[in-house]
């Protein structure tokens, strides 16, 4: 019996401290998470903006079959680059890796919607860019 209460004395003491403090605050949660997730920075920008200063690619992507494709798809999240573009250079993809992602053969996906290739039968093992431009496929 006295284990016992020790017991749930215990566990009172836990959860007296090991509840956050702001438990509750405005419903069954940390009333500070709100804060917490309104204070995180987007890490991602848009095309509009990579367009700014980058008109001549973006123009020309405009005009391909890779108009819907986002810049940071390819070149990673673009927040600091465009604070800051000396400091914080932005990702050049390397390979052909970013392009199997979306054109390998793979039965699964329907081709008709992005086409797809057999990447050895189809490349040579050269990389894609060699004959493609990344902005402008068919330039
Ligand atoms: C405020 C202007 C500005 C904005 C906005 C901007 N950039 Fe840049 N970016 C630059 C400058 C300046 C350079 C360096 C000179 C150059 O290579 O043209 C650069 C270079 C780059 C490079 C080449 C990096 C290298 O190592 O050679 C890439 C890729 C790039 N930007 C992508 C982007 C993308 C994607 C966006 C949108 C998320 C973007 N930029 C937004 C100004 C900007
Ligand atoms: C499908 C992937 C892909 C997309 C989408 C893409 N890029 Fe690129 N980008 C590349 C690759 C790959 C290279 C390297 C090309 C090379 O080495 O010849 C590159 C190179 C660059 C460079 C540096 C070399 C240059 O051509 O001046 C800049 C700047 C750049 N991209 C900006 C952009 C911007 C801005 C957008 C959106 C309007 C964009 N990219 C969209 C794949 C992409
Ligand atoms: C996010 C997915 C995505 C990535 C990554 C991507 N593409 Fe594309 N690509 C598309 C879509 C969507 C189209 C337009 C639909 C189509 O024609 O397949 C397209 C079209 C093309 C076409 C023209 C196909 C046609 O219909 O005539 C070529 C060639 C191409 N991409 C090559 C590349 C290369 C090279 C890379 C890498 C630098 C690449 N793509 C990266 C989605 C992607
Ligand atoms: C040696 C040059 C060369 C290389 C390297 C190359 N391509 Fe192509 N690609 C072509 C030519 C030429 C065509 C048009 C004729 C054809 O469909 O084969 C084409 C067509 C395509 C198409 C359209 C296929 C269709 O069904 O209409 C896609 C998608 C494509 N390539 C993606 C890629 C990807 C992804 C890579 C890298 C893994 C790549 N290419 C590497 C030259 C090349």
């Amino acid at each position: 019996m006295l284990a016992f209460a020790v017991f749930i004395g215990l566990m009172l003491g836990l959860k007296y401290f090991l509840t956050p403090d702001s438990w509750r605050e405005y419903g069954p949660y940390r009333g500070k998470a709100l804060t917490e997730i309104a204070d995180k920075v987007p890490k991602y920008v848009d095309m509009e903006t990579c367009a700014m200063c980058h008109d001549s690619i973006a123009e020309l992507k405009n005009q391909g079959l890779h108009k819907l494709i986002q810049c940071e798809l390819c070149h990673g999240p673009g927040y600091l680059h465009v604070e800051d573009d000396e400091n914080n250079k932005m990702k050049i993809p390397e390979g052909s890796g970013v392009c199997i992602e979306c054109h390998a053969k793979n039965a699964a996906r329907p081709d008709k919607i992005i086409k797809q290739v057999d990447v050895a039968e189809h490349s040579e093992g050269e990389e894609c860019i060699n004959c493609h431009n990344p902005h402008e496929p068919w330039l």
